[in-house]
């Protein structure tokens, strides 16, 4: 994998099988992460990817933003998550946000880390925690500037 969005741009539509015939605890740490932020009212998803995460944090919280820089990962999330009157689909660069500071209860960034060209030891100073499962979400007071 790569953070290079050519790469993306290709496998955009063979990422879910993949990922979930890797990943067995797919499921798992997906469910892990929507009841960390269960009943939050604005949550901002980074890296959203195909929306594998966002699938199961859509339903349990207010408004959810999802943002990557691939629009045709986004593409593969749309179709996902069709219909879902609380989701908002942005196309964006983690690295180059322009929310307003405490625009959101949760932030969340799954598996993208390891692809970041800037080091990513700034992270942790806003709060980041990193699990087992491979998933990461900032804390409440956190916000979208990263
Ligand atoms: C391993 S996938 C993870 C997708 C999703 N979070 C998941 O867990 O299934 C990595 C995603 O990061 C996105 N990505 C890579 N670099 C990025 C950047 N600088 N800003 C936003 N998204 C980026 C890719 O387009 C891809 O959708």
């Amino acid at each position: 994998m790569s953070g290079d969005g050519e790469y993306w741009e290709k496998n955009a539509r063979r990422y879910d099988r993949a990922t979930l015939l890797l990943n067995k605890n797919f499921s798992g740490m997906a469910q892990a992460v929507a009841d960390a932020v269960a009943g939050s009212e604005d949550v901002l998803e980074i890296a959203a990817g195909t929306g594998l995460v966002t699938a199961a944090v859509v339903p349990v919280v207010g408004r959810h933003i999802a943002t990557d820089r691939s629009p045709e990962m986004l593409e593969v999330l749309r179709g996902r998550l069709d219909g879902q009157a609380n989701l908002e689909v942005r196309t964006a660069d983690a690295l180059d946000l322009d929310f307003e500071d405490g625009t959101f209860d949760a932030v969340l960034v799954c598996n993208l880390l390891h692809l970041l060209p800037e080091p990513w030891w700034r992270w942790p100073k806003l709060g980041v925690s990193s699990g087992p499962e491979d998933a990461c979400s900032l804390p409440p007071s956190a916000t979208g500037r990263v």
